[in-house]
């Protein structure tokens, strides 16, 4: 039985078996094709905080390959001190073959893993959103082509978001340059965990934004405040203000380049309209693919089990 707690959880090699599995599924579906794959497995998500693409992506998928699916808040489901934490895994656990969580606390998650019986998939904690990663790579290999041949260069907060696709590029193999305004910069922590671990692979810190997307085949953003810094929208519209992606910052990129979103967006603020609904713009097909992932992945951990 395995967990997906944060992208350490799969190897090099088992993210492209995930991948191999991701397309064949999409492609039979494209067909008309739906294999019960997860007949009578059962799936329960606990949500901490919003969410449209990870929530209905999991549901959505589940359904498809012939599962079921619940849905709690943390709340509902006793998280918020009507029982333990361990007593409430190991309850869930014994009705379930996987569990989504999405936190604030990344704690939650790993005491979660920690008592479960059943896999336990992080779907978003402040520190990281490795599905989100998942599908991002995997749809740049789909759209772009050939991983080797990427520089993915994301401009904006060293968020969740920005971390699991160091992490994601880093197993890969795949360049990426991060840009951040000081102060805002991926954990110095984490980044040199990965370049210890990964010695060979380019992973780049650049406060420059322009300096930053030179030879970019993918620029990536994300919302300047996370879920639950809402209170710091207004100081940090100021502190980002020159990390917005805009036809300018665009025009310093490869021609070619494609532009990336995991969604929600900020239209007008990270990102302008402009960008997000030109031709580079491949938001739409990324938030698509999240679907697709988590068909892949949730039937590569079954078949682990
Ligand atoms: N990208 C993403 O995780 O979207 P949701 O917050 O809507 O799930
Ligand atoms: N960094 C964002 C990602 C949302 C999908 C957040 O945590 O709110």
């Amino acid at each position: 039985m395995r967990h997906l707690v944060t992208l350490h959880d799969l190897d090099s090699s088992e993210i492209l078996e995930i991948f191999a599995l991701v397309q064949e599924l999409k492609d039979k579906r494209a067909r008309g094709e739906r294999p019960q794959l997860l007949q009578g497995r059962t799936m329960t998500q606990v949500f901490e905080k919003p969410s449209l693409r990870t929530r209905l992506s999991f549901e959505s998928a589940m359904w498809e390959l012939g599962g079921g699916a619940s849905f709690f808040s943390c709340k509902e489901a006793g998280l918020d001190g009507r029982e333990s934490v361990e007593d409430v895994a190991r309850v869930i656990g014994r009705y379930s073959d996987v569990i989504t969580l999405r936190t604030f606390s990344h704690e939650l998650i790993e005491l979660f893993a920690a008592n479960s019986q059943a896999s336990v998939i992080n779907a978003l904690s402040d520190l990281s959103h490795p599905c989100q990663a998942l599908t991002d790579l995997f749809t740049i290999q789909e759209i772009a082509g050939d991983l080797s041949q990427q520089k993915l260069v994301y401009v904006g907060d060293g968020n969740n978001v920005a971390y699991s696709l160091a992490n994601c590029c880093a197993k890969l193999n795949v360049p990426f340059v991060i840009s951040s305004p000081p102060g805002f910069e991926l954990c110095s922590k984490l980044v040199n965990t990965l370049k210890k671990n990964f010695p060979q692979v380019q992973l780049e810190l650049e406060a420059d934004p322009h300096k930053a997307v030179a030879d970019a085949t993918v620029i990536y953003t994300d919302v300047w405040a996370s879920m639950g810094q809402e209170a710091e929208t207004e100081k940090r519209k100021q502190i980002f203000a020159d990390y917005q992606i805009n036809d300018s910052l665009l025009s310093a990129a490869a021609k070619n380049c494609r532009f990336m979103h995991c969604l929600p967006a900020k239209r007008g603020l990270e990102v302008t309209d402009g960008v997000l609904d030109s031709s580079h713009s491949i938001v739409f097909e990324q938030a698509e693919n999240r679907k697709h992932l988590a068909k892949g992945l949730l039937v590569w951990l079954m078949q682990q089990s």
